[in-house]
């Protein structure tokens, strides 16, 4: 017959009645497939008894009616030209053949695993098949179809390109639906949302009533969200035999989910791609003539060399690469950077300008920085001369918004497209027209340390799977060609699959979500996930919550957990918003809260530390702390804004613009969120909310509430103070920190943002906060063993105090209690 391979469970049994499928045995066929199985499945009609009722019949006839009406005025649509054009290009996709399998499989299996190469239609194909088999079908009335993507930015794209493949505009039968923002209406039919949307929708109903098709892309990413979310629906399936769920895998690891959901049927979409040559970094050295002896980056990354890079230099590089130059054979030598060697990734892409025909370019980088730093770089006209040849394009995902138009749609012909992607561009946005790939082997990636309690977002080597994907990306419309800026060697011994998010995250957030679910013990829930974390990692997770007051010692949520959990942030930033609009200094907060949960708007050039570092200390003023620093950098940003002046602002000062400027997108998103839940009303002056944002003690305070219980105590040693933490014992303060070169600090304790293990533990970006602000803002308070005094953090703090000051403490943190309950 076709192509589609059908490889679990026969689905072509025929009409008479669902397959017997393990685990979705007696799944309600849906009402009919085209015909099909009209007869043989259960109606799902308004029964006899509300049929012959006088306002069941009203609803009924006015059901129709909107049926009718859809119906119509999709088949109007089809038949303009517009659409016909759209049409020619759908039928071209792999998708487009397996439609009538597709929906068959739908119709008559609970669970269906759909997999197939990247870029061959899944998201955009597969959704629109069953809404426009629903609406077809005159049951368009029943028909409420969700799709949940990973991220903002795929589930706004994905809905304009399917309102503009039916000719209609975006919110009309398909919407989106993301944090703070959505297009959709009554008429609606097929919403796309991100996967956090639907957790978040499954609070308030967890039957998820009157959804008739789930579908959940990307699952192969593997992501946190998604394998909570499979978790949920397994359990949900039985209570609703009715809802049809479609899992979208991009790559052949489809057998996992399958068997996950009890052995569910599986089609595989066969793909195809134009050829993809690919050139190592020997190759691209031979081309590039690059030489790589940065003994900088080498001496800093020695001592914390991954498995990977290790293993390359236990090579004799003169045997194995015969065939290379002496100078290719010394650069490999030389390359042994952990980090990701932004020159050579330059070196790369003007090699392809220089000596390759037009077409895109896709860069593959690890994160933000390097973005900017490149996209500063090529905008600036200082890397392929004259700018005005490029569209330069940056791909993140946390990019609030995407230039629809320009990333998809081809540049004037005297232009080159340049995409600077994270692994974004990997599976979830196809670009068609990429010729180049420039994959530089690395992605950010989080790990977590549960013994050390370390969490860490730091580029690591990516797995076979990604770079396999990456590659894929050049051949979508023609030959295409990818550069890799690793050798073979390291490609060999990358790993078949990245782990998945869920072993390597701290799991607060996931752990309050699960309570405000009431999904039962953290525990217990987490051990029925696919694959499930280590217990010691949820242990830590639920003290972590503990510890900062939003779970209490039965492990119910408290009045400041409840809210946390409406904040789609990490609790500790969710912490420092709220106490930020509490305490009157909501400014600080929103911008704090920004940039850590983006990233630090300061850049550090290796060959001008000092004056970069002298730039962070004067925005701190007197002031030992980053977060000061931080603050006052992006508040002198605005101003140098206001007065057209913010370019040379941030060169002067160091400062990424790509980055103070998502800052301040974030910060509004942040202020909506607050307002969403009642904490800032938007009608009063801005002013009511910051009566204390210049008295910097208060910020100091506010910055412990939520950063506790990131906390280490100073200790005077002599003409220097020593910092301890709680867990590791003695810390140093990262060299980029303002406080590096503060030998004494005035006040008892240090805040700090993260904590990172390289050649020692260092605390990165602090704050030197008194002792009253850990009082009254810390975690938990116990009474000391002793009698006198109050401890924290398990015993490692002790304030010894008066009783009437420990008994003025406790009230004062009872009234902020009562404060949030209140709110
Ligand atoms: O989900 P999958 O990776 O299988 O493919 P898709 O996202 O459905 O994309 C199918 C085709 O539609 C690709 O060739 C895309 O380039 C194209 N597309 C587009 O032109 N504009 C969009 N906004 C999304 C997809
Ligand atoms: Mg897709």
């Amino acid at each position: 017959s076709t192509e589609t391979e059908i490889r679990v469970g026969n689905i072509l049994a025929g009409s008479s009645g669902p397959v017997p499928v393990n685990g979705s045995s007696d799944a309600v066929p849906r009402n009919g497939y085209s015909g099909a199985l009209s007869q043989g499945g259960k109606q799902i009609l308004p029964s006899e008894k509300e049929a012959n009722s006088g306002p069941a019949l009203e609803l009924r006839t006015s059901k129709e009616k909107l049926s009718a009406v859809l119906k119509e005025k999709q088949e109007k649509m089809m038949a303009s030209g517009s659409s016909k054009v759209m049409l020619a290009f759908r039928e071209k996709l792999p998708a487009y053949k397996t439609k009538a399998e597709f929906l068959k499989a739908v119709a008559i299996n609970q669970v269906v695993v759909v997999s197939g190469e990247t870029g061959c239609g899944k998201t955009t194909q597969l959704p629109q098949f069953i809404l426009e088999e629903e609406i077809a079908c005159l049951r368009a009335a029943d028909c409420n179809i969700i799709c949940t993507q990973p991220r903002r930015i795929s589930a706004i794209s994905v809905s304009a390109r399917i309102a503009a493949e039916r000719g209609e505009s975006i919110g009309e039968t398909v919407g989106y639906q993301i944090r703070l923002e959505a297009k959709r209406s009554a008429q609606t039919r097929l919403l796309f949302c991100t996967t956090g949307v639907l957790l978040r929708q499954l609070v308030q109903d967890p039957n998820l009533t009157g959804v008739s098709h789930l579908l959940v892309d990307e699952i192969h990413e593997r992501g946190m969200n998604e394998d909570f979310l499979l978790i949920i629906l397994r359990d949900l399936l039985p209570r609703r035999r009715d809802l049809r769920l479609v899992l979208m895998s991009a790559t052949i690891n489809a057998d996992m989910f399958s068997k996950y959901f009890g052995n569910a049927p599986t089609i595989h979409i066969p793909g195809f791609t134009f050829p993809v040559e690919e050139f190592f970094l020997e190759d691209v050295l031979e081309k590039t003539h690059y030489p790589i002896v940065s003994e900088f980056e080498r001496r800093q990354s020695e001592q914390n060399k991954d498995p990977l890079t290790a293993l390359f230099e236990e090579v004799d590089i003169n045997s194995h690469y015969k065939k290379y130059s002496k100078s290719t054979r010394q650069s490999l030598e030389a390359w042994s950077t952990t980090k990701l060697d932004l020159g050579l990734v330059e070196a790369g892409l003007e090699y392809i300008c220089r000596h390759e025909i037009d077409g895109a370019i896709l860069i593959f980088l690890t994160g933000w920085d390097d973005i900017t730093k490149l996209l500063d770089k090529i905008k600036g006209n200082c890397l392929l001369g004259n700018s005005s040849k490029f569209r330069v394009l940056p791909l993140h995902g946390s990019m609030p918004t995407i230039n629809q138009r320009e990333i998809f749609e081809r540049p004037p012909s005297n232009m080159r497209k340049i995409v600077l992607a994270t692994n974004i561009a990997e599976s979830s946005i196809t670009i068609d027209d990429v010729v180049y790939v420039i994959d530089c082997g690395k992605a950010k990636e989080t790990s977590y340390d549960a013994l050390n309690k370390l969490a860490c977002l730091l580029p690591s080597w990516i797995s076979k799977a990604s770079a396999h994907q990456r590659r894929g990306r050049a051949g979508r419309v023609q030959p295409g060609v990818c550069y890799r800026l690793y050798p073979k060697l390291v490609y060999d011994a990358m790993p078949q699959y990245q782990l998945p998010e869920i072993l390597r995250t701290p799991l607060q957030e996931l752990c309050l979500q699960i309570k405000s679910l009431q999904l039962g013990t953290v525990a217990s829930f987490l051990a029925k996930a696919l694959q499930p974390p280590d217990p010691l990692s949820v242990q830590n997770a639920i003290e972590l919550l503990k510890t900062i007051g939003a779970l209490d010692d039965v492990e119910e949520l408290t009045p400041l957990g409840r809210h946390l959990c409406t904040l789609p942030v990490d609790p500790n930033i969710g912490k420092m918003l709220l106490i930020g609009s509490i305490f009157q200094c909501l400014d600080p907060a929103l911008t704090i809260a920004s940039a850590l949960a983006h990233r630090d708007p300061f850049v550090l050039p290796i060959n001008r530390k000092e004056e970069a570092d002298a730039a962070k200390r004067s925005f701190a003023g007197d002031c030992c702390s980053d977060h000061i620093a931080l603050l006052k950098a992006f508040e002198s940003w605005k101003d140098a804004k206001r007065n057209g002046r913010d370019r040379a602002f941030c060169w002067e000062n160091f400062l990424s613009p790509v980055t103070l400027q998502m800052m301040d997108d974030m910060r509004n998103q942040f202020l909506d969120l607050l307002t969403n839940i009642g904490f800032v009303d938007k009608t009063k002056s801005r002013k009511e909310y910051n009566h204390y944002s210049d008295d910097l003690e208060m910020v100091s305070a506010m910055l412990c509430a939520g950063l506790y219980p990131n906390v280490v105590q100073c200790k005077r040693r002599g003409k220097r103070t020593a910092l301890y933490t709680k867990e590791v014992g003695k810390v140093d303060i990262h060299p980029a920190s303002v406080n590096a070169v503060v030998h004494l600090f005035p006040l008892p304790y240090m805040v700090y943002s993260e904590k990172v293990k390289t050649t020692s533990i260092y605390i990165r970006d602090s704050t030197n906060i008194s002792d009253y602000a850990l009082l009254l803002f810390g975690g938990s308070l116990l009474p000391s063993k002793t009698g006198e005094g109050i401890e924290m953090l398990g015993g490692y703090l002790h304030f010894s105090s008066s009783k009437s000051v420990l008994d003025l403490i406790k009230k004062l943190r009872s009234e902020l209690d009562k404060l949030l309950q209140r709110k």
